[in-house]
This record gives C-alpha cells, structure tokens and sequence, in this order.
C-alpha cells in the first residue's frame, strides 16, 4: 500500500493507492488562507499538519487493515512558499504563498540581475521563494537572522514526517535558488539573494527515497514495517505524474485555482523572455515547461460570490455548446498574472457590458477570457519551440464541458478529457512513492495515462470567430491602467 498526500493551497488530499495503481480511498480536510493585507497570501504551516493527520486519521478509521500496509508515502505540494525554521526547526513566521505578490519590488531587482534568469532558466516571479525572503529580510530583519532553514510547503510536511530536511528538483526549482539545468542548488543564486547552501534542505529526485517516516508516528499509525517517504514534487509536475505526462510532446491543461499550461520536455530549453516557467520534472533527467495564469476557476469563484450563485448553477445556464465567443470579453488578472505579462499589479476588467446581459453572459465571458489567458500560455510555450498536438484537460474547472469546448476552440487543440476518477496530484505522489519503493519498476506502467472518457475537437464552424476574440483580447491588455489616476 501507498500513500499520495497533495497539500493543495485550500486544503490537503490523502490517497491510499495499491502497489498496481488502484485507488483503495480518499480523505481531505481544508484549511484557509489568510490575506491580512492586499496582496498577502498566507498560511499557517501547523494547519497542514492538523489537515494531514484528520485525513490520515480518516484513512485509518476507514481502511484499518489496508493502511497498516502502508510501505511508502509520496508528497505534492502548492510550489513556490517560504517556511522559514529557525536552528531548533521551530517556524518563524507564516507561510508566504505562491500567489502572494508583497515581493514585486524584489523580485524586479533580483530580476533584473542577469545571472538569476541564466543559471535559474527563468523569471524570477513576485510568488517565487527567493524575492520573499528578500522582503523578509528588509520588513522583519530581526525573523530574517533567525533563518536557519527554508523549505517549500510540502518539505514541511516531510519534516514532520521524517524528521529530516530534504527537498526534490521540481519543486526546488521555483525557489530561484536551484541551477535548474544542473539540478543542483547555486551558490552564486543563493549568495546573489543573501542567502546560503546551508540554509537550504538536501536534495532528490522527486522518485527517489528521501527518508523514512519516524518511529514515533509509525508506531501511532499502526505500522509494522519501515514506510519509505519518495522525493516526490511541486503539484504541477507531480500532477503531470499523475495523468501519465513526462514525455515530449505530453501536455496537460488545467483550470484549479490557478490555469496552467504544461508540456513534459525531454531536454532543457528555457526562454524565460517569453514568460515560460522552465522546471525539472519529479522524473530524473527529464524537464517541463508550462505557462501559468494566475486566477483561473478563482475567476469563476469570483463570480459566483457577486452573483451569490455556485459555479455549478452558473454554469449549468450555458448551453451544452458554445455557438460563438460571447458579446462581453473578460481579461482574468484578478490576483496580476505571470506568463505572458509578468506583472503583479495589472487587474482584470469586464469589456463590453450592455444592460440586458445575463449572469450567463458573464459566465461565458469569463471562461473564455480565461482560455484566452491559456492560450497566451500556448503561444509562450510554442515561442520556445515546443509542440503539442493535444492536451489532457485536469482540474475542478473541466467539471464544465462548455468550459473545455471553449478551451479546445480558443485554443484550437483537441482536448481529451479523462474518464472521471482519481488522477490529480495526490495519485502522482503515491505513484512516486511506488517507483521509489521499486527503482527497475518501468516507469511509463506506473505512470499509466487515465482512460478518455471523450476527446473534444476545435469547432471548424467558428475558428475564425474566436481567432477574432483572441486578437481581441490581446488587443486590450494595453488599455488596462496599473494604477489609478
Ligand atoms: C506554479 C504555481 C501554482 C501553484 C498552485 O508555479 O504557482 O500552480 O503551484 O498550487
């Protein structure tokens, strides 16, 4: 038996998965985030730690017999979050999320060093680690000199489970600290930010062991037998391990909080120009790129809180197919937006409104402007040469089949839709802990792609139509003002 645990940013998933794949069951417990200013985006590390023992509690309670049997566990995690520790391994401060955009002006100026972009293959984003901690080092000097240790959420959780500080190459390399050709971290990144190799976690690869679980919590769990904990990754690409993508020319889309874009590269080929986030893959020796919109089911979340409807009742007003891009265009940088802008003070803006337009049209509205900011990402990933012919759809948005038929048209790719089921980041993990446990197991039968429940094509009837739409939009974005007069 395994265990895939994903520390998603509203709440955390376990999965007790069979050595063969199968899903034996699923238990969540959520927790919040805490915004206590504008562009804050925090949380309380010691949360995750309720969360995953109320699922692992769960899990036990309905499974006793199969979770004793637990030999491995894997780990997904919201990538890019600083858990600052100091020496005793005591946290300092809350955690500073992904999409928390305090960090503008630090990443600006790491940004603007050309070492940062060359050795770490990309941007160096607002949400990422490094410029973070920069903001902690000038507002909060004093829990700044206490840093003795920095890890990403997941590493955390590890640290509870294991004892020990370790971290994996997918994950790392969203820190802007990490050589991400090289798979080591850099010196010179490190010390380009004040910071220092000892203050970061050793590394593996994300299907490698990074430890075992401690005696304390195996005895307490129940467990006879030593339980592995797999290296395992940020949630992007343990969730690409999860729906079987590694493989050049394999791309997924999804629309969860946040829209990404993603293609598995057997080669590094960063273009940090173009806005393209270049990372290693939980996998060794293999890469992905991927385009991230920020605010993606988040704009649909938006909207459902205005209209006091659920996203399901606002989508369930659309038809079954789209007839044509809506009268009303949306541009979804609710929270800024990375790929292709890079600006975390751009806000969003609804084009077009007549009186007589319907929650429905704003429904409509808004799903495409997010598939427009996807297709952005599309076109970002193709500026480096990359080429993809379909893409899997994953994530709580593609629940909507007028929203994946208006992504196959805006996007003008077939998208297959997997069969409903178990197949996100929690599965990837416990995939990872699987080939961990077994390291000549072959990794595409583990890392099975899902069953298509269908496979839904571009609309020949109206390519022109959202190709218009799309030049539309982008005609826009120049016209939104960054500050108010
Ligand atoms: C990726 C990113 C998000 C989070 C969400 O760069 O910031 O996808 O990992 O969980």
């Amino acid at each position: 038996m395994y265990l895939g645990i994903d520390l998603g940013t509203s709440g955390l998933r376990a999965l007790l998965v069979e050595e063969q794949g199968r899903v034996i069951a699923a238990a969540e417990a959520h927790y919040a985030v805490q915004n206590r200013h504008a562009g804050w985006s925090e949380q309380d590390p010691a949360d995750w730690i309720t969360a995953a023992e109320k699922s692992i509690q769960a899990l036990r309670n309905q499974h006793p017999k199969h979770f004793s049997a637990v030999r491995g566990i894997g780990l997904s995690g919201h990538m890019h979050g600083a858990v600052l520790l100091d020496a005793t391994g005591e946290v300092l401060r809350p955690c500073i999320l992904w999409n928390d955009t305090r960090a503008a002006k630090e990443a600006a100026a790491l940004d603007s060093i050309p070492e940062m972009r060359a050795l770490s293959g990309n941007i160096v984003f607002p949400g990422f680690t490094a410029p973070k901690v920069q903001w902690v080092q000038t507002h909060e000097p004093e829990i700044f000199a206490k840093i003795a240790k920095v890890l990403l959420p997941k590493d955390f959780l590890r640290f509870w489970l294991t004892g020990d500080y370790v971290g994996d190459m997918s994950d790392s390399a969203g820190t802007s600290w990490l050589d991400v050709e090289k798979r080591v971290w850099s010196e010179e990144l490190l010390s380009l930010s004040g910071m220092t190799k000892q203050q970061m976690p050793r590394l593996v690869e994300g299907s490698e062991n990074s430890g075992h679980l401690r005696a304390k919590l195996q005895k307490d769990w129940g467990i006879q037998q030593p339980v592995l904990v797999a290296g395992g990754g940020g949630d992007n690409a343990v969730a690409a391990c999860g729906v079987g993508c590694f493989n050049e020319g394999d791309g997924f889309v999804s629309l969860g909080t946040s829209g990404v874009l993603l293609a598995a590269k057997d080669s590094y080929a960063p273009n940090p120009t173009s806005a393209v986030h270049t990372f290693c893959h939980a996998i060794p020796n293999t890469w992905y790129q991927m385009g991230v919109t920020l605010a993606a089911a988040d704009c649909l979340s938006w909207l459902s809180r205005q209209t006091g409807q659920s996203p399901e009742t606002l989508d369930a007003a659309l038809p079954d197919t789209p007839e044509g891009p809506a009268s009303v265009t949306f541009l979804p940088y609710l929270s800024g937006e990375r790929t292709p802008h890079n600006s975390a003070s751009i806000r969003g803006a609804l084009f077009g409104l007549d009186i007589a337009d319907s929650p429905a049209v704003l429904t409509q509205a808004v799903m495409e402007g997010v598939a427009c900011s996807l297709a952005d990402c599309l076109h970002a990933l193709e500026s480096t040469g990359t080429k993809l012919e379909r893409l899997l759809a994953i994530g709580g948005g593609t629940q909507s089949v007028f929203w994946v038929k208006t992504l196959a048209n805006i996007l003008n790719l077939p998208i297959a839709v997997p069969l409903k089921g178990e197949f996100g980041a929690a599965l990837g993990a416990a995939r990872l802990a699987i080939i961990a446990a077994h390291p000549n197991a072959s990794i595409s039968s583990v890392l099975a792609q899902p069953e298509i429940r269908e496979t839904i094509d571009p609309d020949p009837r109206y390519t022109k139509a959202y190709a218009d739409a799309l030049v539309y939009y982008r005609s826009l974005y120049p016209k939104l003002n960054r500050t108010k007069p």
